[in-house]
């Protein structure tokens, strides 16, 4: 009962003094006896009263006028009307306009203690069940927030784990080809080669992410070729280039049984990117669509930045040549060793290609 004031309304002073009397024999606390309607109003404005008991008759503004003016304030106050027994429709209209109970003149103390309590005890329980509801929301807030922290700070670490993660591959990759390019320019062409292939194919930016990072790791199973084969200034005899050969196998043997579609696409790149669409190449000399579409593309762009670039065996050679090679052949390269549709796509974007190799270098 702590807190909760009554503000008693009622013109007729006996009524006020009866009523005063009684609920503070029943232990309430009275905020005030008004016997008009507009201090009541202000009164109630204040917003500390927990229940309105007034009468619905008085001489100018009536109780009515106080109910509508209650329920457009906004404020928590219950209410009881009181009214004669010959006015009972009044005391409908009342309970229609947001009242919560009415008290028949002339007024009995035991109907009045069991009234005003059980206006109260309803009144305590709506109280307590907002309070409840604004602390859940609070509650649901602030879980909310902490919420879109944690996955903030878990998508930061994912994002921390898939660059290093790509970054150890790619030293990985670095080190196979070290022997003979220190730059590792040659390994960041050929993801760019790779990537612009896989966009003007029209592959998914996810495919073509996974192509990026994966397809320099296709030489990785050179780090087994011993180095007066892989860095031997001249032409290989047929048992070094079966030597050579090997480093699809190995380098597909590194990278498997991985979960990561990144090496399982680099494994499959590895062993297959000297595949020739023509069936002319190792290890397996498998044809067309034999060959995955992954290690067709990577094929080209090795092709590409193998011709134009210095190796211990050959000089540079410019890119007009390079693609009148790989798209006329020579002694060495045939360009039915591509498939068709790739190697159009290649001519389509050769320009590109110049520009990744005189801007990666
Ligand atoms: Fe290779």
């Amino acid at each position: 009962m702590e807190n909760e004031k009554i503000l008693i309304v009622d013109d007729e002073q006996p009524v006020r003094e009866y009523l005063e009397r009684t609920l503070k024999h029943l232990g309430y606390e009275i905020a005030g006896c008004i016997d008009n309607a507009d201090t009541a109003l202000d009164i109630l404005k204040k917003g500390d009263i927990a229940l309105l008991l007034t009468d619905l008759h008085m001489p100018g503004k009536s109780g009515m006028y106080l109910l509508n003016k209650l329920k457009g304030l906004n404020i928590n106050a219950s209410a009881i009307v009181l009214t004669a027994s010959q006015n009972l429709e009044d005391a409908i209209s009342a309970l229609n306009l947001g009242a919560d109970r009415y008290i028949l003149k002339p007024m009995r103390i035991e109907e009045i203690a069991h009234t005003v309590k059980s206006v109260l005890e309803k009144r305590r329980l709506v109280m307590e069940n907002m309070e409840y509801q604004e602390h859940l929301e609070t509650k649901v807030l602030l879980r909310t927030k902490e919420l879109r922290k944690t996955m903030d700070a878990l998508n930061a670490s994912k994002d921390y784990i898939k660059r290093s993660y790509i970054e150890s591959i790619q030293r990985l990759t670095v080190v196979a080809e070290y022997k003979d390019e220190q730059t590792g320019s040659h390994l960041r062409r050929i993801g760019l080669y790779v990537k612009l292939m896989a966009e003007e194919l029209g592959l998914s930016s996810e495919e073509t992410e996974i192509l990026y990072i994966s397809s320099p790791m296709h030489d990785l199973g050179k780090i087994s070729i011993p180095d007066r084969v892989l860095l031997k200034p001249g032409p290989l005899t047929p048992e070094e280039f079966e030597i050579v050969k090997q480093h699809t196998v190995i380098g597909a043997n590194i990278l498997k049984d991985s979960d990561s579609e990144f090496l399982k696409t680099a494994q499959k790149i590895a062993v297959s990117h000297h595949e020739k669409w023509n069936g002319a190449g190792y290890p397996r000399g498998l044809k067309k669509d034999e060959i995955p579409l992954e290690s067709r593309i990577t094929a080209i762009a090795d092709q590409y930045d193998a011709i134009r670039s210095r190796r211990p065996y050959k000089e540079a050679i410019s890119h007009a040549d390079t693609c009148k090679i790989l798209l006329e052949g020579d002694a060495k390269s045939s360009p039915d060793q591509f498939d068709p549709h790739i190697l159009e796509t290649f001519k389509k974007c050769r320009e590109k290609f110049n520009r990744i190799y005189e801007s990666v270098r």
